[in-house]
Formats: structure tokens, C-alpha cells, sequence
């Protein structure tokens, strides 16, 4: 199975870390108060967080209670500064794909993820890796790229703007072709694979995940008015897509 790992292309992880650290960067100000709100109350809980990055979302669900927390990634570098800057003695960060999940032999109550499944060829199959990973009333809370913004070849311009550039609608381009996509994105060839929305839930359900809850994102009035440069897209089209399951 393909797995790539851009983010320890040392051009790439200097620029995703500035986008990462960027005050008004789209996982703080979009991502994460999406999925805090759809977890389940963490206390006490065993938590496994899959492409945990810097570790930003690991130290946060050891914050709110878990009582353990592994972070796993295929990134040396992404880990080394989740060691360095999101460290606590309940947190445990390991180098690992999610291709390769079922060399973990444990159990979690909660299976967090946010941002990292786009890079997953067979989603299918990570479903089913996970499933044997959760606890029989176990969790899947994750996140990912909303099938709407993959549907994207990274030529054309994501909006058609009026005269004044102003977005008017986005575009989409073959919603209806799976599978990997390059574009331009921090590297020339920066690579996901875009997937449906029906594929994403059909492949939950067939695995015999419940799935509880569907979200996908937007901002208040209030942050597009703050940032009309850098939000002013998000109301044409959700930039993620989030699941809450149970098992
Ligand atoms: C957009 S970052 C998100 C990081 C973190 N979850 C966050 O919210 O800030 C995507 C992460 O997925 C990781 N990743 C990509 N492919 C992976 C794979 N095959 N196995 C494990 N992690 C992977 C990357 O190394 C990167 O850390």
C-alpha cells in the first residue's frame, strides 16, 4: 500500500509549521472547536490520536482528562516537535502509519484523527484497522479534507470572482473521479486522494460503525468579518468534513 510522507520534506514541514503556528491558521480557528465539541467526555478514557502531527490534539485530549494518550505518524519531524513542545507524562508519541495500525496490541475507548486520513489510499481498510482497535462502546472522532474541496486539480482557481475578485461561487472538478490527486499546495506535487461522500460513509457502515454524528465546517459571521481575506471562501464551500462513530 502507498503511504507518503511529505511532512518530513524539510521545505514542506518549515512551511507547514509557520502555516501550523500562523495565529488565524485554519486548525485552530475551524478545526479544532469542531471536533472538541464532537468528542465524547474524555476523562478517565484511553485515547489513540492517528496522525497526530505536532501533537497539538494529543496534549489537548490529556488536558481535558484521557488517561492516556498515544499520538502515532509516519513523520520523524512531526514528532520530534510534538516531544519537544506537547509533551506530558500520560502522552506517549509514536512513529507509525496508520497503513500500519494493527502492529498496535491495545484497546481504546476513543480513536481521534484530524486532518491526517486525505493521505489514506484504501480508507476502506483503515476503517476495518481501526474497528479492531476500538473497545466494544468505543469512539471514532476524526476529521478530514471535505470531499468538496478535494474535488480540486489544483489548476484552475478554486473560485470564479467577480471583476473585482471578489469569490462569487467555488468550482469543483471531477467530484466524481476517486483517487489521487497532485496539486500545488506548499510543494509542486503535494498528494491526497479525494473520495465521495458516499464512499466515506458506505465504507463506515460496512465496517459496522454507527455513525452518530456529520459536520462539516464553516465560521461565524463574526470571524469572516474579522478575516474577509482568509475566510470569505469558507461559505461557498466546507474546507472539512467530520464524523463521529461508535462501534
Ligand atoms: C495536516 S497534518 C495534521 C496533524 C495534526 N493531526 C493536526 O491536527 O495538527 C497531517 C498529518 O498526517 C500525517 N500522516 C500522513 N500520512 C500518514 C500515514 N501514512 N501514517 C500516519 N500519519 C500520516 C502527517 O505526517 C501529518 O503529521
Amino acid at each position: 500500500m502507498a503511504k507518503q510522507n511529505v511532512y518530513d520534506n524539510q521545505v514542506f514541514f518549515d512551511a507547514f509549521k509557520k502555516i501550523r503556528e500562523n495565529e488565524t491558521n485554519f486548525n485552530d480557528v475551524i478545526e479544532t472547536p469542531i471536533i472538541t465539541k464532537m468528542l465524547p467526555d474524555l476523562s478517565g478514557k484511553k485515547v489513540l490520536d492517528i496522525g497526530c502531527g505536532m501533537g497539538q490534539h494529543a496534549k489537548q485530549y490529556a488536558d481535558m482528562g484521557a488517561i492516556s494518550v498515544l499520538g502515532v505518524d509516519i513523520s520523524e519531524k512531526m514528532l520530534a516537535f510534538a516531544r519537544e513542545n506537547n509533551s506530558a507524562e500520560n502522552i506517549t508519541f509514536l512513529q507509525l502509519a496508520f497503513e500500519d495500525l494493527e502492529e498496535i496490541n491495545d484497546h481504546f475507548d476513543v480513536i481521534t484523527s484530524s486532518l491526517a486520513f486525505d493521505y489514506v489510499q484504501d480508507f476502506a481498510e483503515l476503517m476495518q484497522k481501526i474497528y479492531a482497535l476500538l473497545t466494544n462502546d468505543g469512539k471514532l472522532v476524526f476529521s478530514m479534507s471535505h470531499p468538496i474541496s478535494t474535488a480540486y486539480d489544483g489548476v484552475f482557481d478554486r473560485y470564479t470572482r467577480t471583476e473585482s475578485g471578489e469569490k462569487l461561487y467555488a468550482n469543483l472538478h471531477n467530484y466524481n473521479i476517486e483517487g489521487l490527486r497532485k496539486i500545488k499546495w506548499v510543494v509542486d506535487d503535494y498528494e491526497l486522494y479525494h473520495r465521495k461522500v458516499s464512499t466515506l460513509i458506505n465504507d463506515m457502515v460496512s465496517t459496522g460503525f454507527i455513525i452518530e454524528e456529520c459536520q462539516e465546517s464553516n465560521v461565524s459571521k463574526k470571524i469572516r468579518r474579522q478575516y474577509p481575506d482568509k475566510f470569505d471562501g469558507v461559505m461557498h464551500q466546507p474546507d472539512f468534513i467530520f464524523f463521529r462513530c461508535s462501534k
